[in-house]
């Protein structure tokens, strides 16, 4: 069995004393693993994600990154984690590349050189880096965005809805590029979409998660199998079907 990388916990998030968004949600995810967290709009992805990124406090529950306690150990944890998020925007007037160099030193020490090759590599982006951001296409945009997230290269990363609003094109290569990364680095990834289809090619395992809670995890096989269905987005209506009965 891999190692586990992260664990979460009974996790729970209440906004405000009444928004009850995330409903006691516990999953671990393994070294060299892309797992993806599955379900509908509101269902409580990205306050999820918030909370793993350290970003947002549970309400209750537990979360531990390599062991660590991401509330207590926030330091230790922070250059263990990349998180992409959601609405992730460039900065329209700096080029690719100062972007890129602006991060390394951000993040870096001594190593400064190396994360900015890394991500130049990984970016796909070649010549473009030297144009301005602001005209870069969406899905340029989000690669960039992508190769600085995953610069320090994060035992996990965290990224949310990363192909939401791309084209197929652009949409096969942020996926190309979050595989590859996996493959090099060993390291974990966990990520959010409402694409089904799309996680059944990229993801070891998912979690179907609707209202707040997981209704049923497993690799994309297993949960066809599971539901004697076609494919991800009919096991998922079966899931949820079977949830309310
Ligand atoms: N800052 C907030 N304050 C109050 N409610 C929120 C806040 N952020 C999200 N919510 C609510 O929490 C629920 C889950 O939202 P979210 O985590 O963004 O879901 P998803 O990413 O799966 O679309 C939704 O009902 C949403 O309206
Ligand atoms: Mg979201």
């Amino acid at each position: 069995m891999n190692k586990i990388i992260l664990e979460v916990k009974d996790l729970h998030k209440i906004y405000d004393n009444r928004a009850h968004a995330v409903k006691g949600i516990s999953f671990s995810v393994f070294e060299g693993e892309i797992f993806g967290l599955i379900g509908p709009n509101g269902a409580g992805k990205t306050t999820t994600l918030r909370m793993i990124a350290g970003l947002l406090k549970p309400t209750k529950g537990i979360i531990l990154l390599e062991g660590m306690n991401v509330l207590s150990d926030q330091e230790k944890i922070k250059s263990l984690i990349g998180y992409l998020p959601e609405e992730a925007e460039v900065y329209p007037r700096l080029t690719g590349m100062e972007h890129i160099r602006f991060y390394a030193k951000l993040y870096g020490q001594d190593n400064i050189d190396e994360m900015v090759d890394y991500a130049v590599r990984i970016s796909g982006l070649g010549e473009k880096l030297r144009e301005k951001a602001g005209a870069y296409s969406k899905g340029m945009k989000r690669r960039l965005l992508l190769a600085i997230a995953l610069m320090r290269k994060p035992r996990l990363a965290i990224l949310d809805e990363p192909t939401s609003g791309l084209d197929v094109y652009a949409s096969v290569k942020v996926r190309k590029l979050i595989k590859e990364y996996v493959k090099e680095t060993g390291s974990a990834v966990i990520l959010s979409s409402h694409n089904m289809l799309e996680v059944e090619y990229l993801c070891n395992r998912v979690a179907f998660i609707h209202n707040g809670k997981i209704i049923t995890t497993g690799s994309p096989h297993e949960l066809v199998e599971k539901y004697g269905v076609e494919n991800l987005e009919e096991a998922f209506v079966k899931a949820l079907e079977e949830q309310k009965q």
